[in-house]
């Protein structure tokens, strides 16, 4: 079946509105605001979204394979959200362990994904993207890093583009999990054998980032060993 895409002028926060509607969506299903009041981003923070300025976008999923499968959902994401934004724009967007896009080492676009009422082994994922498109003046209260707009699109042809092609490739992950992604994202990885520190907890590491693994899992070469670790925040060493 195709996706059904409502347009909301202003909302709470479109990841909400698609929660309050579970039940009632199937997988592709999605939403896109002009104006988020209360939008969320990872970790508790918030996200700025002003007026008309930029991309709030979200699609339910979902998980035929229960929980276990959001984190490579996600990635997945990710990778999707990147090459979308690489053939609209022709500029090298690049992903972020677990799930932002940069561009020039600036935050582009972030991915919340929310998971909610698991019944038996399947899981409802509503998938959250934030794209800065036009943003001038961010709030400097939630907007704490470098980031990055995409510039000038035409906003109807970029959701067309990535519910298109979320459809396509959530349903190729559903059927093979995240293997077939992994040379993808990596190609993609914007710290690929760069010095990086993960911050876990108050706990510093330092390494090298190697990409991901079957499992999502990001890859660090650490006194010459290869470890994975599942969480955690990474930035350049140096910073
Ligand atoms: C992050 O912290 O990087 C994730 C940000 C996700 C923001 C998007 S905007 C559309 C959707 N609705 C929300 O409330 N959050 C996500």
């Amino acid at each position: 079946a195709d996706s059904r895409c409502e347009i909301l002028p202003i909302i709470d926060s479109t990841n909400q509105y698609l929660l309050d509607k579970i039940g009632q969506l199937r997988s592709g299903d999605c939403c896109v605001a002009e104006f988020q009041s209360k939008a969320r981003g990872r970790r508790g923070r918030r996200w700025f979204s002003p007026f008309g300025s930029n991309l709030y976008f979200s699609m339910y999923w979902q998980l035929e394979q229960g929980v276990a499968a959001a984190m490579g959902l996600s990635l997945v994401v990710g990778i999707v959200i990147a090459d979308t934004l690489r053939e609209l724009s022709g500029q090298d967007i690049k992903v972020k362990w677990p799930n932002d896009l940069y561009l020039n080492d600036q935050k582009l676009a972030g991915i919340l994904v929310e998971l909610a009422g698991k019944t038996g082994d399947c899981a409802h994922a509503i998938i959250g993207i934030g794209v800065n498109l036009m943003m001038t003046n961010p709030d400097p209260n939630i907007v704490n890093q470098k980031w990055a707009n995409l510039g000038k699109v035409d906003r109807n042809l970029l959701v067309a583009r990535i519910v298109k092609n979320l459809n396509i490739k959530l349903s190729e992950f559903e059927k093979q999990g995240l293997a077939p992604f992994i040379s993808d994202w990596n190609r993609l990885d914007n710290f690929a054998n760069r010095p990086v520190k993960l911050l876990i907890g108050d706990n510093i590491i330092r390494g090298i980032a190697k990409g991901i693994n079957e499992q999502g899992a990001l890859m660090l070469e650490q006194d010459g060993k290869i470890h994975a670790h599942i969480g955690g925040e990474i930035s350049l060493r140096g910073d």
